[in-house]
């Protein structure tokens, strides 16, 4: 068959590392599906960036047509079926939030309007740098003409950890776990949400507050650990999650190529509009969606309690307001 294009961005980095070996041996499209892998990063990464193509090549794949390593974004972004945006700016000492989003609303915007330019209309992209949810926005704005609903960001490692969480808590494994929720924003503030979640404890499926039994973990506890999960994991290895990250993403591009199981839901930062849970319309909010044939669609009617209300609300606030900075940023950027 023809080979699908895939743009990794960030393709220097750690996160990529992981991700391109998981991507090139079929984890992600299939173990029949050829593959051109696109790899941008800087110019200053480039040698490094070499490296990482010289290992591709060693790995043998069979499945791996071209890699084609560039710094260029005319290059990066011709005829994508779908681009991973990984790479952002990061964090430096001193560095304002105000500063950093800035900075990312340039390079977002950038590769926004390459998507535009050169993509396939029907390219799916994957925003997983950060800020992840506001970096997808302005790409999406900076991309009128592809469909905004081909736009997510990436909150699948929080949908990961905190089925994790849940699993560990009872000892079964994450398979047993089913349809937890992240609302929101990929920050401290989300709220990952167990109510509608189901545990198949032998054999049978139960929710997962009758099956823990302890409300105050879950509304305390579990809820912090998911939300300060990425700190713990620098504070441990001075690095952020990276094999978790990309392993998130395989996961997430997985379920929007080949559709998620039935009777299974996940989680991931969509734009909010139509969405019947009283989001504001036009932000990029974590939502739990079905897939099927490349597209999405909210789960719909599951009651929220004033407790979720509450959760779900804080993380739209944050979310409205760092997408009104970055849009004040983006006439000028
Ligand atoms: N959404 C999530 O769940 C999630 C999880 C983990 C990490 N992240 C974010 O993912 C990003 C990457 O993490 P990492 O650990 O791989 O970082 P890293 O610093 O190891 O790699 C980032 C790479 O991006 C490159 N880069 C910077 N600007 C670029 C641009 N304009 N175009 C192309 N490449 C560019 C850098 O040169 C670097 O090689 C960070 O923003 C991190 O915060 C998100």
């Amino acid at each position: 068959g023809e080979p699908v294009r895939v743009l990794v961005t960030g393709a220097a980095g750690q996160i990529a590392y992981s991700l391109l070996y998981s991507i090139a041996k079929g984890d992600v499209f299939g173990k029949d599906q050829p593959l051109v892998l696109v790899l941008l990063d800087i110019t200053p990464m480039m040698t490094v960036l070499e490296g990482v193509v010289m290992e591709l090549q060693d790995c043998a794949l069979p499945l791996l047509r071209e890699v084609i390593p560039t710094d260029k974004e005319e290059v990066a972004f011709k005829d994508l079926d779908v681009a991973i945006l990984v790479g952002s700016m990061p964090r430096r000492e001193g560095m304002e939030r105000k500063d950093l989003l800035k900075a990312n609303v340039k390079i977002f915007k950038s590769q926004g309007a390459a998507l535009d330019k050169y993509a396939k209309k029907t390219v799916k992209v994957v925003v997983v740098g950060n800020p992840a949810n506001t970096n997808c926005l302005i790409a999406s704005k900076s991309a009128p003409s592809i469909p905004k609903e081909n736009f997510s960001c990436l909150t699948r490692l929080d949908h990961n950890r905190a089925k994790s969480q849940i699993a560990l808590k009872l000892g079964v494994t994450a398979n047993d776990v089913k349809n937890v929720i992240i609302w929101g924003n990929h920050s401290s503030t989300q709220y990952p949400d167990v109510n509608h979640a189901k545990v198949n404890v032998k054999g049978k499926e139960v929710g997962v507050y009758e099956a823990i039994k302890d409300d105050s973990w879950l509304k305390g506890d579990f809820i912090l650990t998911v939300q300060q999960r990425g700190a713990a994991v620098i504070k441990a290895r001075k690095l952020s999650s990276a094999m978790s990250a990309a392993k998130a993403i395989c996961d997430h591009v997985r379920d929007i190529w080949f559709g998620t199981p039935a009777g299974e839901f996940v989680s991931m930062g969509v734009i909010s509009d139509g969405n019947s849970y009283g989001v504001p319309e036009d932000l990029l909010y974590s939502f739990p969606v079905v897939i099927k044939d490349k597209t999405w669609k909210f789960v719909e009617g599951l009651p929220i309690n004033d407790f979720s209300r509450e959760k779900m609300d804080l993380t739209a606030k944050e979310l409205t307001e760092e997408k009104e900075t970055a849009v004040e940023f983006l006439s000028s950027a």
